[in-house]
């Protein structure tokens, strides 16, 4: 299989095949979902360094080297709304790959975040360029110095060298890893097995947390207690009343947690 990257954007300096994936590997980039916009299904593209990484609503993601910034493209046929799942779900999956290399006490914050007690370790942007495509972009704090690269991250953040062992793995074996279980969750949820996931992720979310949802369709945030997703990945809440209130996913813009 070739590589797609347009030799005006940038020239890959290595290309690994893993099982079902071609990945490329670029010194630097702004963003890899940017590059992985020109690429086709089962193609992923990572960087040593972003000088503009994107993260969820229009944040500045800090890219410095030693992280894994990557992006990976995944086929998407048939209705747009049968992907709606697959941010939620490769979140999922990027816990599952942690897990298999010996991290423990991961947590999804919702929609998909990654984090280790109150410290982000991981973020996800899922992007859609094109109508049968979904570029999902991981970024994981690896060796990286996340907090010395920016200030404003201090006490923020963790990194996975800091949380396993990880011997003389280097970031391409983690990448295949992290392809290997995106590849896995897009398959489980191309068969319809959503509930079995949404079922593994809430006893991730047993513990009940305190939060407050942005929804983009009402005046002002509404709180609660977390009580993790349904089938359809809407979000449950209780109430101070004690009423319990499922939110489609699509309204919330933001969910904030008020406590650790
Ligand atoms: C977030 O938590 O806000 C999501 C962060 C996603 C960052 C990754 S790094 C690889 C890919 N390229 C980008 O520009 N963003 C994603």
């Amino acid at each position: 299989m070739t590589a797609t990257l347009p030799p005006s954007v940038c020239h890959p300096r290595s290309e690994t095949a893993f099982t079902g994936w071609m990945l490329d590997v670029v010194a630097s980039t702004p963003s890899t979902n940017a590059l992985a916009a020109h690429l086709p299904a089962w193609h992923a593209v990572r960087a040593d360094t972003q000088s503009a990484g994107r993260g969820r609503t229009g944040r500045h993601w800090v890219s410095d080297t030693g992280g894994l910034w990557i992006s990976a493209v995944l086929p998407c046929p048939g209705p747009r709304e049968a992907w709606e799942l697959l941010p939620l779900t490769a979140g999922w999956s990027l816990i599952a790959a942690l897990s298999e290399l010996g991290a423990t006490d991961l947590r999804l914050r919702w929609p998909n975040d990654i984090l280790c007690g109150p410290r982000k370790l991981a973020g996800l942007l899922v992007e859609r360029h094109t109508a049968d495509t979904a570029v999902v972009g991981i970024g994981l704090n690896v060796f990286n110095q996340p907090e010395s690269a920016a200030a404003e991250l201090k006490g923020a953040t963790t990194r996975l060298a800091d949380l396993v062992p990880l011997g003389s793995r280097n970031l391409n074996d983690i990448a295949g890893l992290v392809l290997h279980a995106l590849a896995i969750a897009h398959g489980a949820l191309a068969a319809g097995d959503f509930p079995r996931i949404a079922e593994d992720m809430n006893r991730n979310w047993q513990k009940a947390r305190q939060v407050s949802l942005t929804l983009a369709d009402a005046p002002r945030p509404v709180t609660g207690t977390f009580l993790g997703i349904d089938t359809a990945g809407h979000l449950r809440l209780r109430h101070t009343d004690g009423s319990v209130q499922t939110y489609d996913s699509r309204r919330v813009a933001l969910l904030r947690e008020l406590e650790n």
